[in-house]
């Protein structure tokens, strides 16, 4: 080894002691005489000596050094004087008087300081990532991430599972993404889609006897990024035969609460609440609620159902809903913050937004002259609102109003630093709907994906047109308001599997091209089987109180799915396009 310790070890225990150190030079500080270097390594900073007085060679030898220069170091552990140690530092007591210095490799100026308090840009972080990763905070997330990973191997293990790899070069699974395609060159014209997930895999896995599969799998989607969403990220997949609902949530549960008292020293209570969809939608105008905080959504029509104010009464007359939110204690908000939320509503998809502001005598609103006073009253009550709190209110369709105001709930939280960021709140989210209804495509397609089972008592509506009340066995795993993994019991017979195809509008020959190996394999003893899926960027993300999913992966891509750092995507040249048999359209596009 070129050291005897690391730059994080050493204290006053090793005082007198010869030792060796390689590292980062991490600052420089030049106190006329004295120079004093900051070496870094991963796991901490020690500070190194040079004193023209004691070794005028070597403190020559410090004046080249800049930073970023990896050096090593061999010299003498000795006690800092009196005033001059850092309590922040492990290392702050001591530091080492150089006898020996040689520069392994020097470094061209970094673009950027490895300071955790520097503002660097994301284009920046990214382009030049391993510099970015030397950070502290960065270093950290990533063991944090390792051990996340260590622990959920750890008790899937004990759990008796096996870890199975699947296919990148495949089909296409649908999971609602566009796919990211491969040109097969063997065999020209055909491409193989990356996986969205080991959804098929996993299934034909329990087909295939395993009983109890994970993967930490890395798949592929094809969609707009956003702030917790990346083109490659990794899941903690897992499926289980001949289990139940309350099965998966058993273990999942056993799973976090492993994970949080091993990698957060938190302990989490078990058994998880549970919300069901309908429920969520209706209480937080979404389906991953963050519970760390109230302002619950309240519903109005009933007790405006004869109003005249004359926007209520057009929404109700076409089957809309009424419903407020109590902003608590927003009541003496200034007219241009007002305006802003008004702004957000209709951005959010809202007509828009009406208030009252609760006041000693009662509401006052610029529309409250169209109300009777039994009407305040409700409002009033219904809300509980109380001295100096403001009442939103979204009139439209069910849907619209609940999203809006939902939306809007978490935007006034966050502003207005109303969530715990200490607290964990989790909670399973159940009973989706099988369908939802797409406008776009004018056809039933699958809230979750198709090989998804329905509630037994449900399964009679499969031949109605009511398939918006079919409720799935599907489950979602919030915390804090993320959706951290999903799931579902499967199908798992042939028959009922071709009627889920067949509703969500796939046609015969369409089946058997895109999922004939499945439905062939559910012929020759499919156990019934479920599973779950794990999003572990977006869970670390969480762990490490990150803003971004991109805090907590090496070498993540930008929102327009480009890795700065390496130039992916990039153009083929024309020789491998030949090969593939891919001609370039016009304009290279
Ligand atoms: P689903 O598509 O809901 O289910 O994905 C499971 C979990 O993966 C995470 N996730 C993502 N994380 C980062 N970037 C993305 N683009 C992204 N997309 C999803 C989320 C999500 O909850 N095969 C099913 C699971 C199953 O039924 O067992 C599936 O993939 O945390």
């Amino acid at each position: 080894m070129l050291r005897t310790h690391t730059c994080g070890e050493l204290s006053k225990a090793n005082i007198g002691k010869e030792v060796a150190l390689a590292g980062w030079v991490h600052t420089r500080r030049d106190h006329g005489d004295v120079i004093f270097i900051d070496m870094r390594d991963t796991y901490g900073v020690t500070q190194l000596v040079f004193d023209p007085k004691r070794n005028s060679a070597m403190h020559g030898k410090a004046h080249e050094l800049r930073s970023e220069y990896v050096i090593q170091a061999k010299g003498i552990v000795q006690k800092r004087p009196a005033g001059m140690e850092n309590r922040k530092l492990p290392t702050g007591e001591i530091e080492i008087f150089v006898k020996a210095l040689e520069i392994l490799n020097p470094s061209l100026t970094p673009p950027f300081l490895v300071d955790e308090a520097l503002a660097v840009s994301d284009e920046m972080r990214l382009r030049y990532r391993y510099i970015d990763l030397r950070r502290p905070h960065m270093q950290k997330n990533m063991r944090l991430r390792h051990k996340i990973q260590s622990s959920m191997r750890a008790f899937l293990e004990k759990h008796n599972f096996t870890e199975i790899e699947t296919p990148f070069l495949t089909r296409s699974t649908p999971e609602g993404a566009r796919d990211y395609l491969v040109p097969s060159r063997p065999n020209p014209g055909k491409f193989y889609a990356l996986p969205q997930s080991p959804q098929l895999f996993k299934q034909i896995l329990m087909v295939s006897g395993f009983d109890r599969y994970f993967q930490i799998a890395r798949c592929f989607r094809d969609e707009d990024l956003r702030k917790d969403r990346q083109p490659e990220f990794t899941q903690l997949d897992v499926e289980m035969s001949f289990v139940t609902q309350d099965d998966i949530f058993e273990l999942s549960e056993g799973l976090m609460k492993k994970i949080f008292k091993e990698c957060m020293n938190v302990s989490i209570g078990t058994p998880f609440k549970r919300l069901t969809y309908i429920e969520a939608m209706e209480r937080f105008g979404t389906d991953k609620p963050d519970t760390r905080f109230g302002m619950e959504l309240v519903k109005l029509t009933e007790a405006l159902r004869e109003t005249k104010f004359n926007i209520f009464r057009k929404n109700l007359d076409k089957d809309g809903c009424i419903y407020a939110m109590n902003a608590k204690g927003h009541g003496k908000i200034s007219r241009s913050k007002l305006d802003g939320l008004i702004l957000k509503a209709k951005e959010y998809g809202a007509g828009g937004l009406a208030y009252f502001k609760c006041e000693k005598n009662g509401l006052t609103s610029n529309i409250d002259k169209f109300f009777e006073k039994k009407e305040l009253d409700s409002i009033k009550s219904l809300t509980r609102a109380e001295d100096s709190d403001l009442i939103l209110i979204v009139s439209d369709k069910k849907n619209v109003a609940l999203t809006v105001l939902g939306t809007l709930r978490l935007d006034i939280a966050k502003e207005s630093g109303l969530i715990d960021t200490n607290k964990n709140e989790i909670l399973w989210i159940t009973d989706f709907p099988l369908f939802k209804y797409s406008e776009e495509e004018k056809r039933w397609v699958s809230e979750h994906h198709p090989f998804t089972r329905c509630r037994e008592e449900d399964i009679k509506l499969l031949d109605t047109e009511d398939l918006g009340r079919i409720r799935a066995l599907s489950y979602d795993l919030v915390i804090n308001g993320a959706e951290i993994a999903s799931g579902s019991i499967r199908i798992h017979e042939e028959g009922l599997q071709q009627k889920i195809f067949k509703a969500i509008g796939f046609k015969k020959e369409e089946i058997t091209r895109r999922f004939g190996f499945l439905i062939e394999a559910f012929r020759y003893g499919a156990p019934p089987h479920g599973g779950i899926a794990f999003g572990l960027d977006r869970f670390t993300t969480i762990f490490t109180k990150s803003e971004s999913i991109r805090d907590v992966i090496a070498f993540p891509k930008t929102q327009k799915a480009i890795c700065p750092l390496t130039g992916a995507p990039s153009e083929a040249s024309d020789a491998q396009l030949k090969e593939l048999g891919i001609k370039k359209s016009k304009g290279g596009q």
